[in-house]
């Protein structure tokens, strides 16, 4: 099934319009039979915000926003899926077109604005779960939300009991002032509000909060201090850019959205770095943003990620790019003489 998708599936699938490309993946993804999570190399164990990652790609948030693929994309070798974003109710997103192939540029251009089932449907869903996997819950509040820290409450509270962890998502740019809540001010009530809920419940999951790649290092500044001050568990670094590097060759490169894949690569990258930086190694980040391969993976992790996820490089590669990044990492954590891959962390943020 795995060859399947990487090989055969994946022309098939260009074939399509992007949005039932997507829809066709997620179901072929839904109904892969369930084995066992694949085997990977002990080197490429993680251990971050307390959880035990067998290796550190994970599937980005946004893919299996329903949570309706999580076995069929861990079968596929990914170390942790990410779902969501999922907001309170059910939402239809934005009108199509939306989703945008770039593929030129090995890229995306996303408006979706957050179409998603609601809450209560992938709770269900992932409460009948039976795998250990590392699962992550990324939530988000409804566009027509009257209090969106309320929504994000909603939503610690919804998934605190199925989630591994939890992420807040205040980067998205399809979701009109979303960003807003990344200022000093802002955040803090947020994250004070959205603890509170956390500590009130039994399960008390781990904290992420993901940022844009567009914000100013003085807003990093603020964002990390809030970040240190109310203890949070680790940040992911980054979303989709509003920016447009000047050098798109894609027709679509003007299109209105985020956008992801290679041409992120880059500031997505560099402002990981930055992060870590500010974090002094007192929560762990998640770095996303133009992974395509191992390089680019463990470009990743020398600037400070302990864990990365991938989106684009998944859609425009097929599924044989997991396999190529985690063989690459492996090889890269031998020649390197350590005896695992924590030990590059950070090793380039200096
Ligand atoms: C079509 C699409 C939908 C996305 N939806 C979400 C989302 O719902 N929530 C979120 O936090 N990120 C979302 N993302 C952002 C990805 O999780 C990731 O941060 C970004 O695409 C950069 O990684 P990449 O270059 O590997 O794609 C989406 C990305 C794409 C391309």
């Amino acid at each position: 099934m795995r060859r399947v998708l990487g090989d055969l599936a994946l022309p098939l699938l260009r074939a399509l319009a992007p949005e039932r490309a997507h829809r066709a993946a997620i179901r072929a993804l839904a109904l892969m039979p369930a084995s066992a999570p694949a085997q990977s190399d002990p080197a490429l164990a993680v251990e971050a915000f307390g959880l035990k990652f067998p290796n550190p790609l994970g599937l980005a948030a946004g893919f299996d926003k329903n949570a309706e693929a999580v076995d069929g994309a861990l079968s596929l070798g990914f170390g942790f899926v990410e779902v969501g974003t999922l907001t309170p109710r059910p939402q239809a997103g934005n009108p199509q077109p939306r989703l945008f192939r770039l593929d030129e540029d090995q890229a995306i251009v996303n408006r979706m604005g957050f179409n998603n089932c609601g809450h209560s449907d992938a709770l269900a869903r992932l409460a009948r779960r039976k795998g250990r996997a590392i699962v992550g819950v990324n939530i988000g509040p409804n566009k027509d939300a009257s209090d969106r820290t309320a929504d994000f409450v909603a939503g610690v509270k919804t998934f605190a009991d199925v989630a591994d962890y939890l992420t807040i998502n205040i980067s998205s740019p399809n979701t009109p002032g979303l960003r807003d809540l990344q200022q000093g001010e802002a955040l803090d009530a947020l994250i004070a509000r959205v603890i509170d809920a956390r500590d009130a419940g039994r399960s008390r999951p781990p904290l992420l909060v993901k940022i844009a790649p567009d914000v100013t290092l003085a807003e990093l500044d603020a964002i990390v201090a809030v970040a240190r001050k109310r203890r949070i568990d680790g940040m992911i670094v980054s979303n989709t850019t509003l920016a447009r590097p000047a050098n798109l060759q894609s027709r679509h490169a003007n299109e209105t959205g985020g956008l992801s894949g290679r041409p992120l690569f880059e500031a997505s990258t560099a402002l990981l770095a930055q992060t870590f930086r500010r974090v002094e190694r007192q929560f762990p980040l998640i770095g996303v943003g133009g992974i395509e391969d191992a390089d680019t993976a463990m470009a990743k992790i020398e600037a400070g990620a302990s864990l990365v996820q991938i989106y684009t490089g998944f859609v425009m590669r097929g599924a044989r790019v997991i396999d190529d990044i985690l063989e690459g990492l492996a090889e890269r954590v031998k020649a390197r003489g350590v005896g695992s891959i924590g030990a590059l962390v950070g090793t380039a943020a200096r």
